[in-house]
């Protein structure tokens, strides 16, 4: 079974570390876990063991530890050392050759693969000293996943928050796995397009963006390369792919046909089917007890003009998200736009971190149970494997 040696270190992201572990071991690896001092104030050893169904190695000087996986064994044994959260401390440990605890010693005689996905507050990532560091680690072949921008636990925004777990396993896959899709290009939309009715307002929907997230993750952990088209969405977007944020229907059909060529297109963004035929330049006025009339066009049909494209993806797949007679409209759709597949899913998905999902293609109805977005992710990137292979 391959095996992932999982140091955690000591910050307040070790928590994520726990779902890591769940993760990775669905995926079929063997993880043995490596704690910091400081790491066993955030999670419990007992936690991390439970999880991992291993021993949880802390001390180098423990007889025990010792004679059963010593700790140059624990060194060399893994297919690969994941340092989640990895601390300021302990990256300037390895940059500097300290090997002064347990985590440090199998860091430094290792000679496996090592990733860190680092996690501090912006600060600390920003520091002069750190930022040495990580260009020292990079240098020597250490690899990084994150950190990412946004809300921190301390209250304070900017870069130093670890990289989900998706977005680990994924650079866990690019570091140790075949790439199946590697060579293809996949175009992903996701989120909710906004269609100004003046310089203030605008009609749009309360598409999450989760699900594209998800998919763009699972097809670039098996090597596509991803541009990821977003509207406005309630999460940040992943990293390590080609990012473009597209407000309107138009500038997302823009965006798209720029990003053409592709071998797959996948349509999870929240597209306005209609669009006000003037945007005001000024602010609309209010004005007393008068209704006022706003004309709508019907918006660009991105699904149906990708599908119909000269320089069509040989994969084109779009979602249905229905209030009524579910498959039914799922199926026209399929006909209608000229598409490949259809992902149909109840309006219930919209706000929710789970999905139940109708694959309908030409010649077959998958019914999938009701699982994370996350899983409908890894299924459908599963779906284009087989397609492709
Ligand atoms: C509440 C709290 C949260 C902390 N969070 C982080 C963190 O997210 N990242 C980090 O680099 N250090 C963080 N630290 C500091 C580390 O725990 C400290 O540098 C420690 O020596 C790291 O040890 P280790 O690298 O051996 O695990 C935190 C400390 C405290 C008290």
């Amino acid at each position: 079974m391959p095996s992932i040696h999982l140091i955690i270190s000591g910050g307040i992201a070790a928590y994520k570390s726990l779902e890591l572990i769940r993760r990775l071991r669905d995926a079929g690896w063997r993880v043995v876990p490596i704690m910091t001092q400081a790491a066993a104030q955030f999670v419990t050893p007992l936690s991390v063991a439970a999880l991992a169904g291993e021993q949880v190695y802390q001390d180098l000087w423990s007889l025990t530890d010792e004679a059963q996986m010593g700790h140059i064994r624990l060194a060399r044994d893994p297919d690969l050392i994941v340092v989640a959260p990895a601390t300021a401390n302990i990256m300037a440990k390895l940059a500097q050759g300290i090997a002064d605890d347990l985590a440090s010693t199998v860091l430094l005689a290792t000679d496996r693969p090592i990733l860190m996905a680092p996690a501090m507050n912006p600060h600390m990532w920003d520091n002069p000293a750190t930022q040495g560091n990580v260009k020292t680690l990079l240098a020597r072949g250490v690899k990084m996943i994150g950190p990412n921008g946004g809300d921190m636990a301390c209250g304070e925004i900017g870069t130093g928050r670890m990289a989900e777990v998706a977005e680990i396993l994924a650079a866990i896959d690019g570091m140790t796995n075949a790439r199946p899709l590697a060579g293809k290009h996949a175009i992903i939309t996701a989120g909710a397009t906004e269609e100004a009715l003046d310089p203030v307002r605008f009609i749009s929907n309360g598409s999450s963006g989760a699900q594209g997230v998800a998919i763009a993750n699972a097809l670039a952990r098996l090597g596509a390369r991803v541009t990821f088209i977003h509207g406005k969405m309630q999460m940040l977007p992943p990293t390590g792919m080609n990012n473009i944020h597209a407000r309107s229907a138009d500038d997302m059909w823009a965006a798209v046909q720029d990003s053409l060529p592709a071998d797959i297109f996948i349509g999870a963004a929240a597209v306005a089917d209609y669009a006000p035929v003037n945007a005001e330049n000024q602010k609309i006025k209010k004005t007393d007890n008068k209704n006022i009339a706003i004309e709508l066009r019907p918006a660009v049909d991105i699904l149906k003009s990708v599908a119909t494209h000269p320089a069509r993806p040989k994969l084109v797949v779009g979602f249905a998200l229905e209030s009524e007679n579910l498959l039914k409209n799922a199926q026209e759709k399929l006909a209608r736009k000229n598409c490949d597949w259809i992902l149909a899913n109840d309006i219930s998905a919209m706000n929710s971190a789970t999905n139940k999902i109708t694959l309908l293609t030409p010649s077959e109805t998958l019914e999938w149970p009701l699982i994370s977005k996350e899983s409908v992710g890894l299924r459908l990137a599963e779906e284009i494997t087989k397609y492709f292979s």
